[in-house]
């Protein structure tokens, strides 16, 4: 399957196809969210359960509030300042969204991209589309067209858009009245919205405790690179593989759907090298895990470092240790 351009990705979507297209954050693979065959493409190709939601994404507030029950001044003031970008808002859906879209939640979470070649597909298309990450089920998310092609295995036509400028998911907030709670960090951090509400003085509060029915896709493992990834605390200082081929001998083989990948034993691991700044480290972040997963190593190890657990690493720590088959503290 080739490159495509944004027209010809509008067109294979309005043949209810779907299509790779970058965002800012990770590509994504669209289908129209009113054809269910395609929203049935999108979790065949994925390889994903339906009991996971899809997040629509839309041109702007106006196509937004035609998805909702209500459009409450918390979601006007939040997509006001961030959208575009990279926030998804859980709100209660209307009959417009289909079940296969929210899993049969009684929500739906909604966003607008900020990548130029998203935004003009959305124009073309004159309706939201579905885009959930472009890769197979629990797997490392895609930040490059190229990554599209090798996941699916050159069957899925993309749009070439670079690099993705953030490279993690988007920060999915539930907003329930005036409860809201963070579902996946990503790149807006909860000081943020909080300063935004604050701003235009709306009032709120923060639940911290997540009802798994009403989120579900908070899987113990995802984002998993195609070698088995380790964080290891800096503390260790044993043999190293020593301690690595004992964790591999006590790894169940699927966790909650997702499989492990074990090699028979590891002679050798590649140690991911991230940014100190997290900015810079988010954007790499994935593509660093596909480039050490294709070479010759048995594993990769991750070295976690105490400013690794501060709130400006949160949305990447939750990547890595959800994408580590173990993680080893002492
Ligand atoms: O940055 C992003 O959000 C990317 C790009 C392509 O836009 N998309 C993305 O989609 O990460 P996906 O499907 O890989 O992750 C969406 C996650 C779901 O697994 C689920 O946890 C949450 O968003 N989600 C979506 N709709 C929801 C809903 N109605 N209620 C609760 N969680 C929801
Ligand atoms: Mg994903």
């Amino acid at each position: 399957m080739p490159f495509v351009s944004a027209l010809e990705a509008t067109n294979i979507l309005k043949s209810n196809q779907v299509v790779g297209i970058p965002t800012e954050t990770v590509y994504g693979l669209a289908g129209r969210i009113y054809s269910n065959s395609a929203l049935k493409l999108i979790f065949s190709t994925k390889k994903r359960p339906f009991f996971d939601p899809l997040i629509v994404h839309v041109r702007d507030k106006i196509q937004a509030r035609s998805l909702v029950e209500s459009w409450a001044p918390i979601a006007d003031a939040l997509a006001d300042h961030f959208w575009p970008g990279p926030l998804t808002l859980v709100l209660q859906k209307n009959q417009e969204v289909s079940d296969l879209i929210s899993a049969g939640l009684p929500t739906v979470g909604l966003r607008c991209p900020n990548h130029p070649m998203a935004l003009k597909i959305l124009d073309y298309l004159g309706e939201p589309f579905a885009a959930p990450s472009a890769n197979l089920f629990g797997h490392t998310s895609p930040t490059e067209a190229q990554h599209v092609i090798d996941e699916f295995k050159n069957q899925i036509a993309v749009v070439d858009g670079g690099t993705c400028a953030i490279g993690i998911e988007s920060t999915v907030l539930s907003i329930h009245q005036d409860t809201l709670s963070i579902l996946r960090p990503g790149a807006i951090t909860l000081n943020q919205i909080e300063e935004v509400l604050n701003t235009v003085g709306l009032f709120h509060v923060w639940s911290k405790t997540v009802d798994k029915r009403l989120s579900p896709g908070q899987m113990k493992h995802h984002y998993m690179p195609a070698k088995p990834l380790f964080a290891v605390s800096t503390k260790i200082k044993d043999d190293l593989l020593d301690r690595l081929n004992r964790e591999l001998k006590v790894l169940p083989d699927q966790v909650e759907g997702v499989t492990l990948i074990k090699p028979k034993k590891i002679s050798t691991y590649s140690e991911l090298q991230l940014s100190k700044d997290p900015t810079e480290a988010a954007r790499n972040l994935y593509s660093q895990l596909r480039t050490l997963a294709r070479g010759d190593s048995d594993a990769l190890v991750f070295r976690i470092e105490d400013y690794h657990q501060e709130q400006a690493w949160s949305a990447i720590w939750e990547r890595l240790s959800k994408a580590s088959s173990a993680i080893i503290k002492d």
